[in-house]
């Protein structure tokens, strides 16, 4: 059964992300689709939606605390009141954008993990980094463990080179099945690939051994492209 995330970054209004999420809750509902299928939209666009069991809202981000004077963040008492009880953590974007240490990541995985949230944890290489070559990549990778508890149990893991995301370029298929292997023999969690998934390579790449779905940036914020992907997928 494949897990399949959109991640719409900065992008989508609330009108056009009820749209979506309303769009993809009739289609899954009216077929027998069993894939997971998770949403992250803008924390602006968060609603009460209604839907099946299958689709399930999360946050690409909030601060780790309840509520409290952090400029700019949300916490709990925002989450709660939609009902989320997902969120993303250690996104590159997060990391490499908006300078979020291995430090504050791993506060944000504590805090989430300590109340039960399902957690999608982000890790993945820079380009100077896979040009280094596999061993160096590795061990880039492993240090976004540290601090992180592997065994939680609300816990899917996405492998996202940071080169591969929004550029366009996939990942080769060599390369995701080389570092999810090593990653699942060390941790036995779902594990998704993302960056730069698209309509066109999703099922391959869904296929490959030691790859449970994907995490999708662009190719899923228009809402046919997202639900050819769920059914390009699901039969997996
Ligand atoms: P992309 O983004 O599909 O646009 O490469 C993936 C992600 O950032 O999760």
């Amino acid at each position: 059964m494949a897990i399949i995330a959109s991640n719409f970054k900065t992008n989508h209004t609330r009108k056009s992300t009820a749209s979506f999420i309303n769009n993809v809750n009739d289609y899954l509902n009216s077929s027998a689709i069993k894939s997971e299928v998770y949403v992250f939209p803008s924390s602006t666009s968060f609603d009460s939606f209604n839907t099946v069991s299958n689709l399930t809202l999360g946050a690409q981000n909030a601060y780790a605390t309840a509520k409290g004077s952090f400029t700019g963040e949300i916490g709990t008492e925002q989450l709660d009141e939609f009902a989320i009880k997902t969120i993303l953590i250690g996104h590159s974007e997060r990391r490499h954008v908006l300078g979020e240490s291995q430090e504050e990541t791993a506060k944000k995985f504590t805090f989430y993990s300590e109340l039960g949230y399902k957690i999608i944890y982000c890790i993945g290489e820079p380009l100077e980094v896979k040009q280094q070559g596999i061993e160096q990549t590795l061990e880039y990778v492993y240090e976004q463990f540290v601090g992180i508890d592997t065994n939680y149990e609300n816990l899917i893991l996405a492998y996202e080179p940071v080169w591969a995301i929004g550029t366009g370029v996939t990942a080769s298929n060599t390369d995701i099945t080389s570092i999810h292997s090593v990653i699942k023999s060390k941790i036995s969690k779902p594990l998704l690939y993302g960056g730069s998934v698209k309509v066109a390579n999703v099922a391959e790449i869904c296929a490959l051994d030691g790859v449970d779905g994907a995490l999708i940036g662009t190719a899923s914020w228009k809402v046919e492209d997202f639900k050819q992907i769920i059914e390009n997928t699901k039969d997996l």
